[in-house]
């Protein structure tokens, strides 16, 4: 199993040029079953779960070539709906292939997701939204199956603002009979530019970007033509790795305004940035000052970034606060960051994090995705040696991490 070694202590310097979205492609891949065609996606990140997908499509009946960032999808001979368990366990995105597979085939077979590491994450608002809309579910051993579904246009409201949910029913809608009303959507860049395509291959919906969308229904679609927006979670995670090294790191082909709560709250921390219309840069203090964060759907701050900045606050000047609204359990890093020297102590859904001077590098394990982000940089301000175990969780969702710091000076090598 691979691992990252990371000697600590030196800022980070230069330039990084930030990849496509994860969470903005899987949604996109997933969107292209609902037109039998040839479809091109550009700036699509090389990770283990844009391949996961690619997987689950193929298993459909989808051909995929993927060279570069470029990615293509023929969907002329998809003829399965099945999902099976053994790629959704490892993705719980798979359930995207949901709603698009019940409006153009009026059949699923997706398995449930399940937990994850940090709780149970229901996708009941998923269900309870394509039954609004007519379709017929029954949970048979663990599979969501659908048969002969009519999806109609319904008016449906959110009681909690899902990202998930919010791209599921509208890809269902697009090809639904008749209007519908999605109300307290989720307001996320990857919703919209999910929107964004979805227009520009001929659905009618008004009202992207703000809480109510209004969806009328279309015959067909022509295929997806798209390149996928910049992933604000990797620029906000090298932005942390600048705070918490003192170092200067610029960010290209990024937008700024989808992290721009990351970026106020760095500034907040005492970090110096300058924002351009496709850039931004960041420079860190000589020390962080202790900040209070609350993690709430965009445009507030991520829950993807909250382990990154506990990881900065951890060698603040004073206390900080910071609370999960999104995920209640989501701290799994927290012990991890204790063997670094971090001090932390849970209170519920809270972290309180008590600044110290400097962490010292010890042998940690990632424990998911974003958690592992804070694990590196917290291992790139450590004085002295990581060794940070369990890295596939990383491989998900950042491409090629240890060449990117490596490249802005970190000694960081992959060992297995
Ligand atoms: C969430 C984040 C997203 C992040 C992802 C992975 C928000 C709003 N969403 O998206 O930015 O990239 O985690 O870290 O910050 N919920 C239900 N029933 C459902 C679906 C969701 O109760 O059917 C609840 C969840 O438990 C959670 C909240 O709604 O408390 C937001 O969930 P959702 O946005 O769907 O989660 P993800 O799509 O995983």
């Amino acid at each position: 199993m691979d691992k990252l070694r990371i000697t600590g202590g030196r800022p980070l310097e230069g330039t990084v040029r930030i990849s496509g979205a994860k969470n903005a492609a899987l949604p996109v891949m997933a969107a292209t079953l609902l037109t039998p065609g040839l479809h091109t996606l550009r700036n699509v990140p090389r990770l283990r779960d844009t391949r996961t997908f690619a997987r689950v499509l193929e298993t459909l009946g989808a051909r995929i070539a993927f060279e570069g960032d470029r990615m293509t999808i023929d969907t002329h001979g998809v003829n399965a709906v099945e999902a099976p368990y053994e790629l959704v366990k490892t993705m719980r995105a798979s359930i995207y292939v949901l709603g698009p597979l019940l409006a153009r085939f009026g059949q699923s077979r997706v398995s449930l997701p399940g937990g994850c590491a940090w709780g149970p994450r229901p996708v009941n608002l998923h269900l309870a939204g394509l039954q609004a809309m007519g379709a017929k579910l029954e949970i048979e051993h663990g599979y969501i199956v659908g048969r002969g579904v009519k999806l109609k246009g319904v008016r449906f409201g959110f009681d909690v603002v899902s990202v998930g949910a919010t791209v599921q029913l509208l890809m269902a809608a697009v090809l639904a009979e008749g209007t519908t009303v999605l109300e307290n959507v989720a307001l996320e860049p990857d919703v919209t530019a999910l929107g964004e395509v979805l227009v520009a291959c001929g659905a009618r919906i008004e009202g992207l970007g703000s809480p109510r969308l209004t969806i009328r229904g279309v015959g067909s679609l022509r295929p997806v033509d798209a390149t996928i927006i910049p992933d604000r979670i990797e620029a906000a995670t090298f932005a942390a790795a600048a705070a918490m090294t003192g170092g200067t790191v610029r960010l290209e082909g990024v937008i700024p305004d989808h992290f721009e709560a990351s970026l106020r709250k760095l500034e907040e921390a005492g970090c110096r940035i300058r924002r351009a219309a496709d850039a931004a840069e960041v420079s860190g203090p000589r020390r962080p000052k202790a900040v209070e964060v609350v993690t709430q759907p965009f445009p507030g701050f991520p829950t993807d970034m909250q382990a990154q900045m506990i990881a900065v606050c951890a060698v603040a000047s004073g206390s900080s606060l910071i609370e999960d609204t999104i995920y209640l359990d989501r701290f799994t890093h927290v012990p991890e960051l204790a063997r670094l020297g971090a001090s932390i102590e849970l209170q519920g859904n809270v972290a309180v994090v008590k600044g110290v001077e400097r962490l010292s590098g010890a042998q940690v394990m990632a424990t998911d995705l974003r958690a592992s982000a804070s694990l590196v940089i917290a291992a790139l301000a450590a004085e002295g040696q990581s060794v940070i175990d369990r890295i596939y969780h990383l491989d998900r969702g950042y491409e090629a991490l240890e060449n990117k710091l490596a490249a802005l000076g970190a000694r960081v090598e992959r060992v297995n």
